[in-house]
């Protein structure tokens, strides 16, 4: 893997937020919860497969860099939990964002007597509790906790796969992926759960005089005495953790009164509506409070930026934007200082402004195509832009000059469906198109190529066609560039828009912005032209300063669009 530049690497660095730390620590412990469900589900076959299934699950999860992780994410995962207990204030889902919250804190109250008296009494008394042990444990000495054992069971699993869930719903392979991911989410569980009962019936059946004296050894599951502080530990622990929820739940009171206390705030949306909120709450957080409609694809994770609102007058007395914030703001090209984060922005002084994107009544829940919510993806955007189309408009009926920007649109458009792209945006006289919709990168990338070069013939064509009508040939500029974007509906009630969002979008635009000054057709952006698969020194390369971006960017580009096709073949039959 090629070593991340500076650039890269802080922008890698700068999008890391609490958010980022709880979706890695659940993923790991998410990991671990697989790995032991199927390990359950081995007790279905019988208690040989078990040992074995556990010798394997435990060499693994207690190599000690492995185990470190391990750990470090329980307790992360679990602070973080308490924290979002006491941070959030209203939640986006009704249902699903509180259920997800009260599952995930109850995991650790239900799992800490198992975990101390399997994993404490083996680094304390070197206990070995194995299947055997605790199956006898559950199934003989106290049967009321299989169901605690299946209780947890389930929590860990429904909260793991809603976690899951809300961070996959918006990647492109979800759609595809969601049927074998749901048998999987209920395959495992239920093969867990039975192997579990299997192994209890098993131990059971096979209690004896002997098998005690050769599973229930003192080596193995410890003295009286032992086993006794280990449950006063379990009980202290269960008390500490209930006693740091119980802190979340006076820190938050603390913080309602002292809110009220320190005042309110009034919030204008621009369009008439004011909504009067406690000082420290988010922008986003004040619309659900009040049920004005406010779009938040990702449930204000600050991952979308589909909550963005400009402020209105002055925005010098608002809080500076965090990382998370200026991260994402960054992606989508936004440097405006009055573009802010309605998830993110907690005014302490009243504002005025206006949202970006008016939610549509799939964000409010009404819709139900979760592709058309909002996606993030990898897609290859393409501006073209007519040149001098004032010009052409000069001693010119207006009807004319709409014929002859609508052949000129028809042209582009012609070329961009027949290399496999998708005519997006219409905006004046020129068009944004959208490639990799249903391809792979490198496909996407030589599909804009190609279509560029077509835009170059449908258009002398054209220009042979109106010969007669025009003072001077039709003349373009493209830009072209890739990168990770959110695609969805945009718009209000019926005018609602397929369409692309992102900053790969607006340097896209850039892009084409720049053929004026450097004298060429299209510019391309570096990483469109390796990821084509064209030579390093196939296209003239130019390093250029884009608005909003701390480092210049590598372009290439083209003077005769009309040469692309070649190069990319040329690619195409070598790499064969
Ligand atoms: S709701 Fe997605 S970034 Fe604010």
């Amino acid at each position: 893997m090629a070593a991340l530049s500076r650039e890269q690497l802080t922008t890698l660095l700068r999008g890391i937020g609490l958010r980022q730390v709880r979706l890695v620590s659940g993923v790991i412990l998410f990991a671990y919860l697989v790995s032991h469900f199927l390990n359950h589900a081995l007790g279905n076959i019988s208690l040989e497969a078990l040992a074995g299934g556990v010798y394997l699950h435990t060499a693994f999860w207690q190599f000690l860099p492995v185990a470190i992780l391990f750990y470090t994410a329980c307790l992360v995962h679990t602070a973080l939990g308490i924290w979002a207990l006491y941070e959030r204030r209203q939640f986006r889902w009704k249902a699903i964002e509180p259920l997800q919250l009260l599952l995930g804190l109850s995991v650790p109250m239900l799992v800490i007597a198992h975990i101390i008296g399997v994993r404490l009494g083996h680094t304390l008394y070197g206990h070995e509790k194995l299947y055997p042990q605790v199956l006898f444990l559950y199934w003989v000495s106290a049967p009321y906790r299989i169901w605690l054992m299946l209780a947890v069971m389930t929590i860990a699993w429904v909260h793991g796969c809603i976690g899951l869930y809300l961070w996959l719903r918006m990647k492109a392979f979800f759609k595809r992926a969601a049927p074998f991911l749901l048998a999987a989410a209920v395959l495992i569980p239920t093969l867990a759960m039975l192997g579990f009962y299997q192994g209890g019936r098993n131990v059971v059946d096979n209690d004896s005089r002997e098998w005690r004296a050769e599973n229930l050894t003192t080596r193995q599951v410890g003295t009286r005495e032992q086993q006794q502080t280990l449950d006063r530990i379990s009980e202290y622990a269960v008390i500490f953790y209930l006693g740091l929820l119980a802190l979340a739940l006076l820190a938050k009171g603390a913080r309602a009164i002292n809110e009220r206390r320190r005042g309110m705030v009034n919030l204008s949306y621009g369009n008439g509506r004011t909504v009067r909120v406690p000082k420290g709450l988010s922008v986003l957080e004040a619309s659900l409070r009040n049920n004005v409609p406010h779009a938040s694809v990702c449930g204000g994770r600050a991952r979308c930026s589909t909550c963005r609102i400009r402020i209105i007058g002055d925005c010098s007395a608002l809080p500076e934007p965090s990382q998370r914030e200026a991260f994402v703001l960054g992606r989508v090209g936004a440097s405006d200082p009055s573009i802010r984060l309605a998830c993110q922005l907690r005014p302490a002084t009243d504002l005025s402004f206006f949202q970006l994107f008016l939610p549509h009544t799939a964000a409010d829940g009404h819709g139900s195509n979760p592709t058309r919510i909002g996606q993030e993806r990898y897609l290859v955007n393409m501006f073209v832009d007519m040149r001098g189309s004032t010009k052409l408009a000069e001693k010119r009926l207006p009807f004319d000059t709409v014929f002859i920007v609508n052949r000129f649109l028809g042209a582009v458009s012609q070329a961009v469906l027949a290399s496999g792209g998708m005519p997006n945006q219409f905006v004046g006289d020129g068009m944004l198109a959208l490639f990799g919709l249903a391809t792979s990168r490198q496909e996407a990338c030589r599909q804009a190529l190609r279509a560029a070069a077509m835009i170059a013939a449908n258009v002398d064509e054209l220009n042979r066609f109106l010969d007669h009508d025009l003072r001077e040939p039709i003349r373009f500029g493209i830009g072209i560039n890739g990168g990770e974007v959110i695609v969805g509906d945009i718009g209000y009630r019926d005018h609602m828009v397929f369409t692309a969002l992102g900053d790969a979008v607006n340097v896209a635009a850039r892009l084409q912005d720049m053929t004026k000054g450097l004298a060429c057709e299209a510019v391309v952006s570096d990483e469109v032209r390796a990821t084509a698969g064209l030579a390093a020194d196939a296209l003239p390369q130019h390093e250029v300063e884009i608005r909003g971006r701390n480092e210049p960017m590598i372009v290439r580009t083209v003077a005769d669009a009309r040469m692309l096709p070649a190069l990319v073949n040329e690619e195409q039959s070598a790499a064969a």
